[in-house]
């Protein structure tokens, strides 16, 4: 694993878009995985400036979202749909039939996660995958569990992950309690992973995905069995390395 610590969570995001900038440049029609949440925010703006700069195009990619919650519709404000169109899609070239998000209103989640890895397998992985990092360890809303689930697949969100989302929503009821998340395999078959973590709660977490022999009660330390991981941090999220 590569770790860079830098200063501020802006030049997270500045770090992670020079790696994007060379990776489109390297391979234009490349598949890029994307997640939500806080962290990745950084990044999506340093992006969308460079691509006012005519630094980055997206106009060839094609990109596929780690989560969605069960039952929220694309259009519902709290949908991790709705927060690509809202943080990245809307700003750039991207073509919209060439993203894709899981489908939180999907009847049948063990087909959809089947047809979803397939997609992905179809187009040859994940050229660069960007994770947050839950401070319980999770990546994607692979939650800390007995075994590392291979598969996109249903997950019970742990009670630590519905009480930390629960700031984006009026009330922690309205906080869904299951998502579609891609799973380990799939993850882990990326070419290149960046790992990106801001602040002190996350400082244990970033300690156990580098430190701790693999296992599935950290899910993130899955990584280190990755060849290609950069984990970004700044210096809170790297005080106990
Ligand atoms: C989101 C995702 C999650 C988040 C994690 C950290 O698509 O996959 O693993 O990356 O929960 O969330 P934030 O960045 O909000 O602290």
């Amino acid at each position: 694993m590569n770790v860079v610590v830098v200063d501020t969570y802006k030049e997270i995001g500045e770090k992670a878009a020079d790696i994007f900038v060379a990776q489109l440049l390297m391979k234009p029609n490349s598949i890029l995985g994307l997640a939500t949440g806080s962290t990745p925010l950084s990044l999506y703006e340093a992006l969308i400036q460079r691509y006012k700069d005519g630094k980055i195009d997206f106009s060839q990619v094609t990109s596929f979202n780690l989560d969605e919650y069960v039952g929220l519709a694309p259009d519902h404000e709290q949908s991790y749909r709705y927060f690509m169109e809202k943080n990245l899609f809307e700003h750039i070239n991207i073509d919209k039939n060439k993203t894709y998000v899981p489908d939180g209103l999907v009847k049948d989640a063990d087909a959809f996660g089947k047809a979803y890895d397939q997609q992905i397998k179809d187009m040859g992985y994940i050229d660069l995958q960007i994770l947050g990092i839950g401070a319980n360890g999770h990546i994607g809303f692979n939650e800390p569990d007995k075994i590392f689930t291979y598969a996109t697949h249903k997950v019970d969100l742990a009670e630590t992950t519905i009480k930390a989302n629960s700031r984006f929503f009026d009330s922690i009821d309205d906080v869904p309690k299951q998502a579609i998340s891609m799973g380990i395999g799939t993850i882990m078959k990326s070419k290149k992973i960046i790992l990106m973590a801001t602040g002190e709660a996350k400082a244990q977490a970033i300690r156990d995905a580098i430190y701790t022999d693999p296992a599935p009660e950290h899910p993130a330390s899955i990584l280190q069995f990755h060849q290609n991981v950069t984990v970004i941090v700044d210096k809170e999220a790297a005080s106990l390395l």
